[in-house]
């Protein structure tokens, strides 16, 4: 029941239509009687947005794309692995005071983990945006060795140098070796879903392949690796793993991750 006690949340970004975080909060609000509700806000004005948490005592924020990085400077303080990452993804208020989090990165490597070590294997990463960012400082910190693969030079080879790996153009994808690969880009993405960001023939048997494109579930990428008989990693278990991290913050109680998993699960069957 929605009540004068009812703590508001929400998400942040532009566009956010067909975000699946909405269903996923609020059903873990649900299952744990926590009294809060989380909305998605379109956003065009992100500093007066971000003013209006303060205004409006709203307890948290998921933050997408494009404002993970420009909401930065809007914040009070960051944690550290958010001003390693670069970018925020969570923003807590604590009597005001909006604390901005990544947790994005700790998300993919569980969810790599739970198929395959990350600790020195050789992974490819493919894009050089926020996610690729995230994921890649995650990669370093547990000791796993990324290779950046991008479209464009100039955003490849910043991120290559700030983990301190190598670039090489996506286009050139297939050259050398690689134990893990994983499609950070929205390549593949509904409506776009037959769509690969590399070719199939750069697919092995040997490799594990994990795509952070939730929506198809089974995306191209994953089909071929799937085929190939690569081991496969779908986007459902990082975004849920980052929703769960988000929950804990904001309301510092276990988050209910299979109720959460579910719930995506079922809306993206629906
Ligand atoms: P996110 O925060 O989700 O990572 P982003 O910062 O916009 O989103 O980054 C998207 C990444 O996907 C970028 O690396 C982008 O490549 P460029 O650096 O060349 O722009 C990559 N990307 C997007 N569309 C792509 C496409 N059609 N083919 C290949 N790469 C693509």
């Amino acid at each position: 029941m929605i009540d004068s006690n009812t703590s508001l949340f929400g998400l942040f970004g532009n566009p956010v239509a067909h975000s699946l975080s909405p269903v996923m909060h609020n059903r873990a609000f649900e299952e744990t009687g926590y009294n809060g509700r989380y909305l998605a806000f379109n956003i065009v004005d992100l500093s007066t947005a971000v003013k209006g948490i303060r205004a409006l005592n709203m307890k948290g924020i998921s933050i997408t794309v494009p404002y993970k990085v420009a909401v930065m400077e809007l914040l009070d303080a960051h944690d550290d692995l958010a001003v390693k990452v670069g970018a925020v993804n969570t923003i807590s208020n604590q009597d005001g005071k909006l604390t901005g989090y990544n947790t994005d990165c700790h998300a993919a490597i569980k969810a790599l983990e739970e198929k395959t070590a990350v600790k020195d294997k050789e992974i490819a990463l493919i894009g050089a945006g926020g996610a690729a960012r995230a994921i890649g400082v995650g990669i370093v910190s547990a000791g796993g060795r990324p290779t950046v693969y991008n479209r464009s030079k100039i955003n490849g080879e910043q991120l290559a140098s700030d983990l301190d790996s190598e670039f090489y153009p996506l286009s050139e994808f297939g050259r050398s070796e690689c134990q893990v690969l994983i499609n950070t880009t929205p390549v593949g993405m509904t409506p776009n879903g037959e769509a690969m960001p590399i070719k199939t023939s750069a697919l092995n048997k040997e490799m594990v392949v994990m795509d952070i494109v939730y929506n198809p579930l089974k995306t191209m990428l994953l089909k071929m690796a799937a085929e190939r008989g690569a081991e496969t990693i779908d986007g459902v278990g990082m975004f849920v793993n980052q929703g769960a991290l988000q929950f804990e913050l904001w309301t510092g109680e276990k988050a209910p991750i299979d109720i959460m998993r579910s719930a995506v699960l079922d809306a993206l069957k629906s």
